[in-house]
Order: structure tokens, then sequence, then C-alpha cells
């Protein structure tokens, strides 16, 4: 179903100035693949043959040590791209990519891809911008590592994951399905029950609410002013 697949391309950011006509170019390029929750997508070390884009689902990126202790270094959602960085430099793989739920994913070939980039300058612009953006998030996550408490280092997880995957309406942010207390724990740089005491801090000051596995901070422009 082409028509399906280039309106779905049309609102992921770095396809979206793309005529109609280059779209289509760009669906006959890739495939659909579909995850299980819990699938390994993209392997870190190994070498790198293919972009992904998000159709539906959820992702992390994650790093793990020679323990299998793994740590979140971003989540990402439908529209969103990973495996950039590996096409690009050539190297290994830089982390492991895993579906946190069933997930289905458009891939382009790594050559494939760079003639994209080649064609379409408005292609190239996007990913440069996504690029310098997800280096600003990278810059506040050692920012809040090196200079914050753990109360800012566990709130500034919270806005990382708002800004990732959550849904935001009327000033506050849903975060549907978060992270386990230990995965938090391991972005923030801090232990599994300091993240839970962090949490009934927020909560008791009315600034976040729980309901089952959502997180709702209740004042997105507020908790940032006060935690960034
Ligand atoms: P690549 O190195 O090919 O495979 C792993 C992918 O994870 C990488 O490309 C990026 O798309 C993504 N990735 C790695 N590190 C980060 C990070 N710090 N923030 C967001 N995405 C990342």
């Amino acid at each position: 179903m082409p028509q399906d697949e280039i309106s779905f391309l049309r609102n992921v950011p770095i396809f979206s100035e793309l005529e109609e006509k280059d779209l289509l170019k760009v669906v006959k390029l890739g495939t659909t693949q579909k995850y299980k929750k819990g699938n390994i997508v993209v392997l870190e070390q190994e070498s790198g043959a293919a972009l992904f884009v998000i159709i539906s689902g959820k992702v992390k990126v994650v790093r793990m040590d020679e323990d299998g202790r793994e740590v979140i270094l971003s989540m990402f959602g439908p529209g969103e791209f990973f495996g950039e960085m590996s096409l690009l430099d050539g190297l290994a793989r830089s982390a492991s990519v895993i579906a946190t739920v069933k997930s289905e994913l458009f891939m382009i070939h790594r050559r494939d891809f760079l003639e994209l980039l080649n064609e379409f300058p408005s292609v190239t612009i996007s990913l440069l911008a996504e690029l310098a953006m997800r280096l600003r998030k990278a810059d506040m996550q050692i920012k809040s590592l090196s200079l914050k408490d753990a109360e800012g280092r566990v709130a500034n997880v919270m806005l990382i994951l708002a800004d990732d995957v959550g849904v935001f309406r009327k000033g506050k942010v849903e975060i549907d399905d978060l992270p386990l207390q230990q995965d938090i724990a391991n972005m923030a740089g801090t232990s599994r029950e300091t993240v839970s005491r962090m949490i009934h801090l927020f909560i008791e000051a009315g600034e976040v609410q729980m309901k089952g596995n959502k997180l709702i901070i209740n004042d997105y422009d507020a908790f940032r002013k006060k935690y960034l």
C-alpha cells in the first residue's frame, strides 16, 4: 500500500519536505519489518547496514557493561529514526536498539540512504538538525550527571523521557509505560531506592502524578524551569 506509506513518510520530519514523487521513491527503497516486544533491532558493535524509521511502537537505545547492566541513552517513538551513526561514519553500531513494545519499522539500506542524502539536501539538513538536537540532549545529560544532585538528575531523566516519548496536552505531559525504576536509576546515575524516593517527593509537591505505569508531569514548563 504505497499510498499509506507515502502519508506516513510525509509526517516523518526528515522526509517532510519531499514532493509526492520523491516520497514514492523513498517508499520503494525501503521495506517494512515487524518486531515483538524485547526484540533486538540493532546490536552494539555490529557493522551498520541500515537506517530505521519507526512507523509504530517504541524503542530504547541502550549500552551495556560486561555484567549485562544497561543504561538507556534515549527512547524513540513513531516518526523518529535511528541507526544513522554507523551509516555516516562507517564504524560499528554505537549502541543497541531494542523494541520495548510491538513495533513496525521502515528500513532503508546504507547505500540507498546515502544516495538519498546526496539527492535531497532537505533530508540531509533535517538529519543534521536532528543530530544537533540529540547533541543538545546529550549535553544536558552530561551537565545533569556532573553538576546536579539526585533530585535534579532524576527530574532531568523525567524531562528527557517527556521530550522523547511523552504526549503533550494542555501543559501536561504523559509518559506511558515509564521505564523500570532501575532503568531510570541507571540513566540518572543513582540507586533505585533514590529514584523511588524522588518520585514520591515530586508527587508530594504536586509536580507529578502516577497512574499505574503512567507518569504525568502536571506543568511541564514549570517542572523544566525548576530542574533544568
Ligand atoms: P548507530 O550507531 O548506527 O546504531 C545505534 C543507534 O542508536 C545510533 O546509530 C543512533 O541512531 C542511536 N544512538 C546512539 N547513541 C545515541 C544517543 N546518545 N542519543 C540518541 N540516539 C543515540
